[in-house]
């Protein structure tokens, strides 16, 4: 035994460590709750027929060191133009190949989701301001930041339907932008997915107790509206038409990585990004509620281990199939994929560029049964 290890200083604080850290558990008030279905995390993976494990072989870098954590991707497709909202407040507008990147308007907010109104605005979820009508001049103005009397604390998503319809989620009451990770940690419903009515201003919830409530899409038929569930790893379906209106379902679930935004591509089908796939340590805090509460004491005092990778995006389609899945090794916080042509747009919240890829020129291919 090296000498150093016997005196009697470092001998005191390797018997003081373990009772230090029984104590700092014990007295954090931080209490993580069970995940209501503790049985998803045993199921078999989705099978995806199929795959490109590569996704970033062939990826460009859109806007490097200028668009930074660009969360959502809006295409205005009248100029062809692409709307990203930064963590600097900005938000972006970035030519189909890069070579424009102009800062356009900023919330003094944290632009996330993203989409274009009926009118030629840009409507945007900011997580700190609430839902924002953003105009041809580049004027702001709050549509609301509150349903029931409860404050949104994180705006996370947003879509149009034809009827001009705003559907969006707050993803926690509870946890901000820069305490997301706690809200998942916690792993209590804080999540609502909402929708405003431009025409008589009322902000409805129409669906509450959400597990960190996400991406928000309307199906291209007008019946219903899908929204993410990134802790539960599913997307669920809420019916604004027809028989089944009001009601909700699942979409898909036992997704192979967390969801975050999702959009419809005009041709039949969903992308869903995934900021994180399935890995061994993942699975560990999603089953163990007293892990995660070490994980967040951890993250108090050391500073947060990233965990991220292989994310990317899975193609669904209208049925809630899966039908292809792009993901890399490499890739952690991927947070929405938009389908322009041949080209696959993505936001990261952990990169300083939009990734493009041309999946024609490196598709998915099928994998073996
Ligand atoms: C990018 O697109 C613009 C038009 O939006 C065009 O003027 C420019 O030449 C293109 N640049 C490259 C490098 O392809
Ligand atoms: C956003 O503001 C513009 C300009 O005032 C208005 O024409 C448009 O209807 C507004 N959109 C929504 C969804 O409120």
């Amino acid at each position: 035994m090296p000498k150093s290890l016997c005196s009697p200083a470092i001998f005191v604080s390797l018997l003081l460590l373990p009772v230090l850290s029984i104590l700092l558990y014990q007295l954090d008030s931080f209490d993580p709750a069970d995940y209501p279905d503790k049985e998803f995390t045993r199921r078999d993976p989705m099978f995806v027929p199929y795959r490109n494990t590569h996704m970033l072989t062939g990826s460009e870098r859109l806007g490097e060191g200028r668009l930074l954590a660009p969360e959502d991707v809006a295409f205005d497709p009248k100029t062809g133009v692409l709307y990203t909202g930064c963590e600097d407040g900005w938000v972006h507008r970035v030519s189909l190949n890069g070579s424009v990147v102009e800062r356009w308007v900023n919330t003094a907010g944290r632009p996330l989701g993203i989409v274009h109104g009926l009118h030629g605005e840009v409507i945007v979820a900011d997580a700190v301001k609430g839902l924002l009508n953003i105009s041809n001049d580049g004027s702001i103005e709050v549509l609301t930041d509150e349903a029931e009397g409860l404050k949104f604390k994180l705006t996370d998503a947003v879509d149009i339907s034809q009827d001009g319809t705003l559907y969006f989620t707050d993803a926690s009451y509870k946890y901000g932008m820069h305490e997301h990770i706690l809200d998942i940690l916690e792993g209590r419903p804080y999540g609502r997915f909402l929708s405003y009515n431009p025409s008589t201003k009322e902000t409805r919830v129409l669906a509450r107790d959400l597990y960190f409530a996400n991406g928000v899409a309307v199906s291209p038929d007008q019946s219903f509206v899908i929204f993410c569930e990134t802790v539960l790893r599913r997307c669920q379906r809420y019916y604004i038409e027809g028989r089944r209106k009001g009601s909700t379902d699942v979409f898909i679930d036992n997704l192979p990585g967390v969801p975050d935004n999702i959009r419809y591509d005009g041709e039949g089908l969903y992308w869903i990004a995934l900021s994180t796939g399935i890995s061994y340590p993942v699975d560990l805090l999603q089953r163990y509620p007293f892990i995660r509460k070490v994980f967040a004491i951890m993250m108090r005092y050391i500073g947060r281990l990233n965990m991220e990778k292989n994310g990317g995006v899975i193609a669904v389609d209208s049925d809630g199939k899966p039908t292809a899945l792009y993901q890399d090794r490499d890739i952690s916080s991927m947070t929405s994929a938009i389908k322009i042509g041949d080209h696959l747009y993505c936001g990261s919240v952990s990169s300083s560029y939009m990734l493009r890829l041309n999946v024609d020129r490196y598709p998915a291919t099928p994998v073996a049964v």
